[in-house]
């Protein structure tokens, strides 16, 4: 095999996003278009991998910051896709051969970048048939088939606009042929712009063997070029992502309706209802059910888990056998052992509970380590900001927290006790014991309710 390096074009404005952000770094299902091709390139193990940098040059340096092994090199102007392939030239070894990638084509298979690597060709173009071709460059062919030449829109006659083989922008070139071909374009066309695509020419004028193979998927060389084109591609590859969980076992009510942002592990006996955001990290268990509307981000939910409509997890671990919701929240840190139950309006934060507790209704619980078999009343808070430093508070197992109950943290509550309703628990509780922190009740008998003195009009309401 020759030796192989990649080059990834990123410089360009994206000025049909009218973003201030780069469009290598839009995320396309919560990932950066950038982040696809680095994942890309690293599958076929490149002598090296090159960045082509302008637009928005020090975001994208920084976004690989982290991988000492992407040679980022500036196009400080960004005078076309041909000026951006000679600025990497000098860093580009004469002997092997360097594939293209463009930074806004983000879902380009490395099955399909192999197979291109293995031709034998000097210049091997990927193109594909599309339905709908503008905007794309056209592969003009001979009569005998033989490709002449890449005509972009803006420079193509009417005749050129009905082809429907497109370029898709990767190819693979011989490095030494290429720094030839390169030398020889000019901006002459409507763009002013040095062309890559323009080096086909140059190629075939000076008897090289240049090649197009197609592809028949055009989602993997679909380019984004709008937020439009970027929302169209994201949800055909959210549905791709929910038929293979399907066909897998996972019944998800409908997969126009699932969004996928992230890495996704999903067992069989599932069930995903509709309008579920699934994000980052997310490992669902066996028969695991996920209610409408929920977002997941983060997150691993063991076995039979039932998580209810309308909640938000973010950063949990839910064990096994666990009903959460409907509306609760789970922020990160919160652990939940088996069988625990958290209901509407409570939200937990950097807390474990315990197997099989509950907080059913309106709680708050931050910070706090909760035992097992305890019963959380509507309307608890652990108290756990003081207005400067958070506090811990600590539950015992089998302990019951009454209703309205103010937990002021630091506090430890002993196993087995009882939390009266309506009581503010500023110092710890012992085990087994009732604490109750109350005003008396107060009962009059026969009381005498105010008496009207004058008939209200509809101003007095
Ligand atoms: C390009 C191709 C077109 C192809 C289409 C596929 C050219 C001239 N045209 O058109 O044939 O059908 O892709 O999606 O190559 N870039 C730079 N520096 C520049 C200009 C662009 O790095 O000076 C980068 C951009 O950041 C982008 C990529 O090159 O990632 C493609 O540029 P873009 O302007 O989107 O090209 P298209 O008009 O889509
Ligand atoms: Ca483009």
């Amino acid at each position: 095999m020759q030796r192989l390096e990649v080059t990834i074009l990123a410089a360009g404005v994206g000025s049909r996003m009218h973003s201030n952000k780069p469009k290598v770094l839009q995320t396309l299902a919560g990932v950066t278009l950038l982040e696809y091709l680095l994942r890309t390139a690293d599958s076929l193990k490149p002598e090296a991998i090159h960045l082509i940098v302008g637009h928005g040059s020090e975001m994208v340096r920084s976004a690989v910051a982290h991988r000492s092994d992407v040679n980022c090199v500036l196009q400080s102007e960004q005078l076309g896709t041909g000026h951006a392939m000679q600025q990497v030239m000098p860093f580009l070894q004469d002997t092997g051969r360097v594939l293209v990638l463009l930074g806004d084509c983000p879902l380009i298979e490395p099955s399909t970048l192999k197979n291109l690597c293995d031709t034998s060709a000097d210049l091997a173009l990927l193109t594909v048939e599309m339905n709908d071709p503008f905007g794309y460059g056209r592969i003009v062919r001979d009569s005998s088939g033989k490709v002449k030449a890449i005509v972009e829109e803006k420079d193509a006659t009417s005749a050129e606009k009905q082809i429907r083989e497109v370029n898709t922008g990767v190819m693979v070139a011989d490095v030494d042929l290429l720094k030839n071909w390169l030398h020889q374009l000019s901006d002459n066309n409507t763009q002013s712009e040095f062309l890559l695509t323009d080096i086909v020419e140059h190629a075939n004028a000076g008897d090289s063997k240049v090649m197009a193979c197609q592809t028949d998927y055009p989602l993997e060389v679909t380019g984004i070029n709008n937020y439009v084109q970027l929302a169209e591609l994201e949800r055909a590859l959210q549905k791709q992502q929910a038929i293979d969980l399907m066909l897998q076992g996972v019944q998800i009510m409908d997969p126009n309706r699932l969004d996928i942002r992230g890495e996704v592990k999903v067992a069989q006996g599932v069930v995903i209802d509709i309008n579920v955001i699934l994000e980052g990290e997310v490992e669902l268990g066996k028969n695991v059910s996920i209610g409408p509307n929920c977002v997941i981000k983060d997150s691993i939910i063991e076995a039979g888990s039932e998580v209810r409509a309308n909640t938000l997890i973010d950063g949990a671990f839910i064990g096994a056998g666990c009903i959460v919701g409907p509306f609760a929240r789970l922020r990160p840190g919160a652990e939940l052992a088996d069988s625990v139950h958290i209901g509407n309006f409570v939200e937990v934060k950097k807390s474990q509970l315990g197997k099989g507790t509950k907080a059913n209704h309106l709680a708050y619980l931050g910070d706090a380590t909760i035992g097992a078999e305890v019963n959380v009343g509507a309307g608890a808070v652990t108290c756990n900001y003081d207005g400067v430093n958070k506090h811990q508070t600590v539950i015992g197992d089998r302990t019951f927290i009454g209703t309205n109950s103010s937990l002021v943290a630091p506090l430890n509550i002993g196993a087995g006790s009882t939390v009266g309703a309506g009581s503010t628990i500023t110092k710890d509780v012992d085990p087994d014991s009732l604490a109750v922190s109350r005003a008396k009740q107060v009962t009059v008998s026969n009381w005498q309710k105010p008496i009207q003195v004058s008939k209200k009009t509809s101003e007095d309401i």
